[in-house]
């Protein structure tokens, strides 16, 4: 379900010091599945060469010098129609000013006019030449002609200045790519609400219960609902996992916050996932400074939390909203009857439920063994798989959900 997985890259890379992220950049989008075919101008072959994309790549990589080969009438014509997508990373002043003005005199520039797919420029440049007007105007026209303009980035620059210029890091580019290809997915105008990790109840200035929940599966779900096309909003106690590209963080500690920013997000959205482990429990009491161990063992008295599940789909009757609501179960014993139990009480259309014990499964790692139990009465037993193919299967019965639900004629 990874929107990049056998898609065709052109990777223009332009003469800048940020070159070697480039090749970063070629390894990731390859690892991703994609094709990629680079061509290098003249300038870049002077900080890189070929032979460095060919090996990460595992196909050729081409320069100026193969456009007067023996196939050149049609290189630049056939690498531009069958690129998926053309990215141009580093994009340098020089090379957004010759796209600006449709100059035909390299291989690149040849490939970019003769290309009609989408197209991703992300500047790297000091940053006196990125504020110049004539920069920002070639980037603007860009922009208007439909290019996906990304950074450049605040930071240090190879001339010793702090200032915007730097090329944005690999990593974010491969998540901006995601999302041009996830653009046309099922889920597309669609909000899914994510939530994840474990929430922390204070005890004092210093201190909260919690538990081992890491966020992980909930990050995965919402990279899969963002694959899907999806608007996510990302409701998280984390902040040790990269935000997916494009999902909206909302950063919380508490259930009483999470239940605020849920019911917040669900007003408008279509579908709400409770991955996140919420403490059913608080400290009665949070003291206002620290404890003493000189006072002796605190007896500490707990009070119950709200159901942020139960709350949001009592209230769906009323607001028509989310359409579909998704929770999980953390058991160690007595799973599908545990399971069932909740996915009734707290009203869901389905429920994942996995058994935190397993060494493979549940807490911290990257793999997961659960089994879906649908309100239709369906029970899926998926073997082990990654947190983030599990999260695939859940986005797949959430899109046929969804569709039914928005396919049915309202009641009077
Ligand atoms: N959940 C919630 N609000 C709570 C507790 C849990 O919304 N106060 C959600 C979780 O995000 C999860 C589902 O309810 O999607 C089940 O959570 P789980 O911890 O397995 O069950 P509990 O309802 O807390 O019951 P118990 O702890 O007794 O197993």
């Amino acid at each position: 379900m990874n929107p990049i997985q056998g898609k065709r890259i052109l990777l223009g890379v332009t003469g800048s010091i940020a070159c070697y992220k480039a090749a970063d950049l070629a390894s990731k989008l390859t690892q991703a599945g994609a094709q990629v075919d680079t061509i290098l101008t003249k300038a870049a072959t002077q900080f890189i060469t070929p032979l460095t994309f060919q090996a990460v790549t595992g196909r050729r990589a081409y320069t100026d010098g193969d456009l007067w080969g023996h196939d050149a009438h049609v290189l630049h014509i056939g690498l531009a129609h069958q690129a998926d997508l053309l990215v141009i990373a580093p994009a340098t002043a020089n090379t957004l000013a010759q796209l600006a003005q449709g100059s035909a005199d390299s291989l690149l520039n040849l490939t970019a006019l003769a290309a009609t797919c989408p197209r991703l420029l992300a500047p790297a440049m000091d940053g006196g030449m990125y504020t110049h007007p004539a920069t920002q105007a070639n980037l603007q026209l860009l922009a208007e002609r439909g290019a996906r303009i990304v950074g450049p980035e605040e930071g240090h620059l190879a001339s010793g200045l702090v200032a915007r210029g730097r090329m944005t890091e690999p990593l974010a580019i491969l998540g901006h790519i995601r999302q041009l290809f996830a653009q046309s997915g099922a889920l597309r105008g669609r909000r899914v609400v994510v939530t994840a990790g474990g929430t922390r109840e204070p005890l004092d200035p210093v201190r909260f219960l919690s538990n081992h929940s890491s966020g992980k599966q909930g990050y995965a779900v919402a990279q899969a609902a963002l694959d899907l096309g999806a608007e996510v909003v990302l409701i998280t106690t984390t902040t040790a996992l990269p935000t997916p590209s494009g999902a909206q963080p909302v950063l919380v500690n508490t259930a009483a916050e999470m239940l605020d920013a849920v019911q917040q997000a669900c007003q408008a959205a279509e579908v709400l996932i409770m991955a996140a482990a919420v403490a059913d429990f608080r400290p009665a009491q949070v003291a206002t400074q620290k404890i003493k161990k000189q006072t002796g063992a605190p007896t500490i008295e707990l009070t119950p939390n709200p159901d942020i599940l139960a709350t949001l789909a009592q209230q769906r009757p009323l607001h028509d909203r989310p359409l579909v609501v998704v929770g999980f179960a953390a058991e160690t014993e007595n799973l599908a009857t545990n399971a069932q139990v909740k996915l009734q009480k707290k009203g869901l259309d389905f429920i994942v439920a996995n058994d935190v014990s397993a060494p493979d499964a549940g807490f911290a790692v990257d793999t997961n063994r659960v089994t879906l139990l649908g309100a239709d009465g369906t029970v899926e037993i998926l073997p082990l798989l990654s947190k983030t193919e599990v999260a695939e299967q859940i986005l797949q019965r959430v899109v046929k959900l969804l569709n039914n639900a928005t396919a049915k004629p309202k009641l009077p």
